[in-house]
């Protein structure tokens, strides 16, 4: 048996399928503490410049390009939201390409991933300073109870900047407009720390300071001076507006960095409802198109045709059944959104070119009470594809200690609470 093979453990063996279920493996995991960077900020240098949900963390992408890639190859991320994986493959030196559903995702991914002439740059922001002090026409777009989300001395404000990044030509506008749908989000009454569109309490509304343009020339500011001291991307990056569930734009590449969404928008992360209150404003002015709003209807888990390849999974079909048992209507869209992922998972593996790797960065929620071991459905779908197991690395995402050996999880329905945990499945194409 190959040291590979020996990673594998036959689940049957465990005894926990009926005669009739299809045989399948766990993979062993591997604790790697020094994963977890204890203490190191998730949102740094450049990717300050607009919050996005379930970022990868920077250091994490660094470590994975460093002891992965190889030179002139080429880093691409099937779902690269604001760009991760696309700044920390440009910094390091190569080139990488992005897809997304999200056009504000996508357009925070360009903009981070730009190189400034910072003079420039600064020069631009005093003309659009003036330009804001000295105009007080206003561009307010159509937007849904716009009274309900935002002061209405806000809405003038952001009107008035609308107004003179719409009205002008700058080089770096998409920079400015990135900073911009960033304090729309800020300026609304949307509650700290949710995805959802959730307005603040009442007490609290009578009380919200306008900061329109304190907060956005403070960002640009701020921004300026990371810009000037951060490191500089040294390869070109390509974010693309693209479903990865569906026939893809021509590419190739060598090395796969990603975190996928972990589950259907409307019981994870609704991406484009998070995005909304920036897109609302930004829209019409975004380069990569706009409605933040059909990004979750697009969202990986929409019912479609079955790949009826993904019943071969012992790992998700008995995942699937414990959900059923509790809510069978749960289980079904479980169900349709690895199916969707199964796809994109197809896509990926076939434009990867031969020596390439894949790291898939995951994390295992529960449904229902029921633990969904991503990891697994993850590995177990690469290997049917003829990927080779290289590694699972579990990475403490609440700074709790790790044990310092292999991980002795490798059992379905383990009750740990591993959303504490990530996953990073590698796998090779030798
Ligand atoms: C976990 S987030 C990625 C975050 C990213 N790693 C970052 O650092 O910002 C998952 C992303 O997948 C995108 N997405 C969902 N379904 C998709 C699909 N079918 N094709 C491409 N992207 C998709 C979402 O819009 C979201 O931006």
């Amino acid at each position: 048996m190959s040291i590979i093979q020996s990673k594998k453990i036959l689940q049957n063996s465990l005894g926990l399928f009926s005669d009739d279920s299809p045989l399948d493996f766990v993979y062993e995991k591997t604790s790697k503490e020094e994963l977890s960077f204890i203490g190191e900020k998730l949102t740094r240098g450049r990717h300050k410049i607009h919050p996005y949900p379930a970022m990868l963390h920077p250091l994490l992408v660094d470590y994975l390009i460093k002891n992965y890639a190889n030179k002139n190859d080429v880093i691409f991320d099937p779902f690269c939201g604001s760009g991760v994986t696309l700044l920390e493959s440009s910094v390091n030196g190569y080139k990488s390409i992005g897809f997304d559903i999200n056009p504000l995702a996508l357009l925070i991914a360009k903009v981070k991933t730009e190189n400034y002439k910072i003079e420039e740059l600064k020069k631009e922001f005093l003309g659009l300073k003036a330009s804001l002090l000295e105009n007080f026409n206003t561009d307010i777009p159509m937007i849904n109870n716009i009274e309900y989300w935002y002061k209405k001395e806000i809405v003038r404000d952001l009107g008035r900047i609308r107004f003179v990044l719409k009205n002008n030509s700058y080089k770096y506008k998409d920079f400015f407009l990135v900073i911009f749908a960033f304090i729309c989000r800020n300026q609304s009454f949307t509650r700290n720390g949710e995805f959802k569109r959730y307005r603040v309490k009442e007490d609290k509304i009578d009380n919200f300071e306008n900061k329109v343009f304190e907060k956005f020339f403070q960002h640009i500011e701020n921004m300026i001076y990371i810009i000037k001291d951060s490191a500089v991307p040294k390869e070109k990056s390509y974010p693309m507006l693209a479903n990865s569930e569906k026939n893809t734009p021509k590419i190739n590449y060598d090395l796969v960095i990603t975190s996928p969404p972990y589950g259907d928008s409307r019981t994870t992360v609704a991406y484009g409802e998070y995005s909304s209150f920036g897109s609302d404003w930004v829209d019409d002015l975004n380069c990569y198109g706009g409605n933040a709003y059909k990004v979750d209807k697009e969202s990986m888990g929409k019912i479609g045709q079955i790949d009826e390849n993904i019943r071969k999974h012992s790992i998700l079909v008995n995942t699937i059944k414990r959900i059923e048992n509790f809510d069978k209507k749960r289980a079904g869209e479980v169900f349709y959104f690895f199916n969707g992922y199964y796809n994109a998972i197809k896509n990926v593996v076939s434009k990867l070119n031969e020596n390439g790797k894949v790291c898939f960065v995951v994390g295992n929620r529960t449904v229902k009470g029921q633990q969904i071991p991503m990891d697994q459905i993850t590995a177990s779908f690469l290997d049917s594809m003829g990927l080779k197991f290289e590694n699972i690395f579990v990475r403490d995402i609440l700074n709790k200690v790790m044990p310092s050996q292999n991980s002795p999880t490798n059992i379905i329905g383990e009750k740990s609470n591993t959303m504490s945990n990530e996953y990073i499945v590698v796998f090779n194409k030798n």
